[in-house]
């Protein structure tokens, strides 16, 4: 495959970054993780505006313009072979030596790549997935969608260790999102999901389904839901930009409502798909 790394485009294993960025030693940058559905980037401008977002909440100044950022996605899809695929953006503070205080005239390091960007797979929409629950360790800035997924990672094994497909993380007992989603619980046909803070990632794939909520008089609240509620709630379900929208039907060993994917995703799953169109 081809990336694209500060200014130029080469192919992945001619790729070379120092040992003293600030990425690799620090954890010290942002990313975005952007769908492309036949070639064509999918939400473009809203990655562009959270990864600006991000930017400012590390105060790392924004080494694109939107129109430079769009030609250079566009390039690298295109030497890519179009089609689907799975956009993967990072900008770290750049290389210096290391130190915790922020170094002086330091350009950021800019590095993109594509990956595959595989089609959800068929038994999770017909089963749904298992989930398991797991207190959220990660600090108080998870608007900031930051490289360092440390915390993300730790849960997200724990998941796996439990034969599970994602953890849904669990602070002061409210539901906030998954160690790489964001989160929903069906009580009574109002869909309910954590509101916008410093707790939660600003999901793309999460706007989107609140706006196509709206469109279809779906009920829907931006409230976080208690643990004890979860646990009792109708419907589960999972987002992101890779997985778009999943049930999950099983949380801890427990079957969650009937067991199989609800109606309301049913619902939700369907607008996605003819969104997407
Ligand atoms: N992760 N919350 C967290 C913690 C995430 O890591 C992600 C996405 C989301 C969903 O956001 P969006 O709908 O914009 O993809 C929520 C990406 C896919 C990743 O790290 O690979």
């Amino acid at each position: 495959p081809t990336v694209y790394l500060n200014g130029e485009f080469l192919p992945a294993d001619k790729a070379q970054v120092s040992v003293y960025d600030r990425g690799y030693l620090l954890g010290d940058g942002v990313y975005e993780v952007i769908p492309v559905y036949a070639g064509k980037a999918f939400l473009l401008e809203r990655h562009l505006q959270r990864l600006q977002n991000s930017l400012h909440g590390v105060r790392i100044e924004n080494p694109h313009s939107n129109e430079q950022w769009t030609q250079i996605i566009e390039d690298l899809i295109a030497k890519n072979n179009n089609g689907d695929q799975s956009l993967y953006l990072q900008v770290t503070r750049g290389v210096a030596p290391r130190d915790h205080i922020f170094p002086v005239g330091v350009a950021p390091s800019v590095f993109l790549m594509s990956n595959p960007l595989l089609p959800v797979a068929e038994s999770w929409k017909i089963e749904g997935i298992k989930a398991i629950t797991t207190a959220d360790i990660r600090w108080m800035r998870c608007d900031i969608k930051a490289i360092t997924l440390l915390a993300n990672s730790l849960m997200k094994q724990q998941a796996q260790d439990a034969g599970a497909q994602e953890a849904l993380l669990i602070r002061d007992n409210y539901l906030t999102e998954g160690s790489a989603s964001n989160a929903y619980a069906v009580i009574d046909g109002v869909i309910f999901t954590a509101p916008k803070d410093e707790k939660v990632l600003p999901g793309i794939t999460r706007d989107l389904i609140i706006e196509l909520a709206a469109k279809a008089d779906m009920p829907l609240h931006e409230r976080a839901v208690s643990e004890s509620a979860l646990r009792n709630a109708d419907e589960i379900w999972i987002s992101s930009s890779t997985k778009e929208v999943v049930p999950v039907t099983l949380l801890d060993g427990e079957i969650v409502g009937s067991g199989k994917p609800g109606p309301i995703w049913q619902q939700m799953h369907a607008l996605f798909q003819q969104y997407k169109q």
